[in-house]
């Protein structure tokens, strides 16, 4: 089980320092991978926090070169020399807002394979997509030209479904559609890629009322929790919701 924080760039750097010291002293006693993505500005010091204890730091986005003149960008290869275990790739924000395309996801996943960054690659259709009965299609898009060209080994890396129109809206995508989704996407690995032990995650708009409803559905590995995850009440009844249920 995942429980995967994108604190997105809601956090500056003492509110991260100090939302993240309040999670540490708390003992949630849950059997999951509890994962924070803070800001760049703020990574060093919330891994110093993080070391040794049952959370694990990711980068909300890399650069695909490892050094150079490439003015405003952090590599992955950056990121794992300061502790990086996990990276996202292909945010639904990235690629809406800074028009990152399939074709740069694969670059970025490539990136991280090749540092030993665990890649989250995102996917996930629009409204509009959603509207024209294009939903597989562009799922399918996205995650088979993300991966193309890579030497894919069981674990390496997470899938997380996150419907654009569910994200940061109040509303989420149902238990069961997400279920749908997450179950095709691991019968495209599977099938395509020959991989059957790649763990898929839900996001949008999960909070600690809904949380369990995906948690619980067979193919749903984990959750990704934007706005509910920059605030310690909401997180903490999140991480409790899930270590009861
Ligand atoms: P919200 O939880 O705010 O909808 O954000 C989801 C998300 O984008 C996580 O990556």
């Amino acid at each position: 089980m995942y429980i995967f924080a994108n604190w997105k760039m809601y956090l500056d750097f003492d509110e991260s320092c100090i939302l993240m010291s309040q999670l540490m002293a708390e003992n949630f006693d849950i059997d999951a991978q509890l994962g924070i993505f803070p800001s760049t500005l703020a990574f060093s010091e919330i891994e110093k926090l993080a070391r040794d204890t049952q959370w694990g730091i990711g980068a909300q986005n890399v650069a695909w070169v490892e050094k150079g003149a490439y003015t405003g960008a952090v590599s992955a290869h950056l990121f794992k020399e300061v502790g990086a275990q996990y990276a996202m790739v292909g945010h639904s924000e990235r690629r809406h807002i800074f028009g990152e395309k399939n074709e740069d996801t694969q670059k970025k996943m490539q990136a991280c394979l090749d540092v030993g960054l665990v890649p989250v690659l995102c996917i996930g259709e629009t409204q509009e997509d959603k509207e024209n009965d294009k939903r597989q299609y562009r799922l399918k898009r996205q995650l088979h030209e993300a991966l193309q060209g890579l030497d894919l080994q069981e674990e390496s890396f997470l899938v997380a479904y996150e419907p654009v129109w569910a994200i940061g809206s109040g509303t989420p995508c149902t238990d069961t559609d997400a279920e749908d989704v997450a179950g095709w996407i691991k019968s495209e690995l599977k099938d395509t890629f020959n991989l059957a032990n790649i763990a898929v995650l839900y996001g949008g708009s999960v909070d600690s009322k809904n949380v369990l409803s995906y948690t619980t559905q067979p193919s749903i590995d984990g959750v990704l929790v934007g706005g509910a995850s920059a605030k310690f009440d909401t997180f903490s009844a999140l991480i409790r919701a899930v270590a009861k249920g």
